[in-house]
């Protein structure tokens, strides 16, 4: 593993897709602030707390395209791993469909994965994190969802890096069998911290919007969602409660 530190970048995600060809598997970079933090959406991620944890994971797993590489489940398995690291500073965390990371309805981590693609050939993925460690809550206030941060909840500052080194030590310690199996080896785990199943919710989708209910997730990662007595699969969208 190879970490790279900024005291402050546009955002760790672009820094990482900009300098693919040129970063190793497994590189991590992370900084303290970040001046273009990106969201989920071309939303932004407020990002000007500097012992908050903002990070990209480079993977360059050696994949090409035709094989049944679990692309869209890395981020699930990145929410998983969030949700042990949570549960390690006694903190009950949920998940909302697909990557929110949320605790008591607030959120406190987002994950932005983003891949880069040559012709037939997975050049790299990035897997972007975003954690609320150290906040205010006059600065929580500020974002435009309801948020929390892990300070609050346990009365005490936390260290970033110390949250850090614990995150990676997780995340590939079971790393490999998610490459071989994929989605499967942690459906049930997530479906555990899934917030949204069996309610009614929405889902704001590319290019349409969907109401019903959250039946289920499939061996895919994907939402089942009952509509008018019909199941639907969903693959990508952003999920309302
Ligand atoms: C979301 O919308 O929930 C995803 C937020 C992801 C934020 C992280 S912070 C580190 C990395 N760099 C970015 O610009 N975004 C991700």
């Amino acid at each position: 593993m190879k970490f790279l530190h900024f005291t402050e970048v546009d955002s760790t995600n672009i820094y990482a897709l900009k300098n693919i060809n040129n970063l190793k598997d497994k590189t991590v970079v992370f900084a303290d602030t970040q001046t273009a933090g990106k969201g989920r959406n071309n939303r932004r991620w407020i990002s000007g707390f500097p012992n908050n944890l903002y990070m990209s994971v480079v993977l360059k797993p050696s994949y090409s395209l035709e094989e049944n590489f679990p692309l869209f489940n890395i981020t699930q398995y990145m929410a998983v791993v969030v949700c042990r690291l949570l549960a390690l500073y006694q903190v009950d965390a949920s998940i909302k469909w697909p990557n929110d990371i949320l605790v008591n309805d607030k959120k406190i981590a987002g994950i932005l994965s983003e891949t880069c693609i040559q012709g037939n050939e997975l050049q790299g993925m990035i897997v972007g994190l975003g954690v609320n460690l150290n906040m205010t809550n006059e600065s929580l206030s500020k974002i435009d969802q309801r948020a929390v941060s892990l300070n609050i909840l346990l009365g005490k500052s936390i260290s970033r890096d110390e949250f850090l080194h614990k995150l990676l030590d997780l995340f590939f310690f079971n790393y490999n069998e998610f490459l071989e199996e994929g989605f499967s080896c942690i459906k049930d785990e997530y479906k555990k911290k899934a917030m949204f199943l069996n309610k009614h919710i929405k889902i704001n989708a590319p290019s349409e919007t969907f109401y019903g209910i959250a039946k289920d997730i499939d061996e895919t990662g994907a939402l089942i969602l009952e509509t008018n007595g019909r199941e639907r699969l969903i693959n990508v969208g952003d999920l309302i409660c």
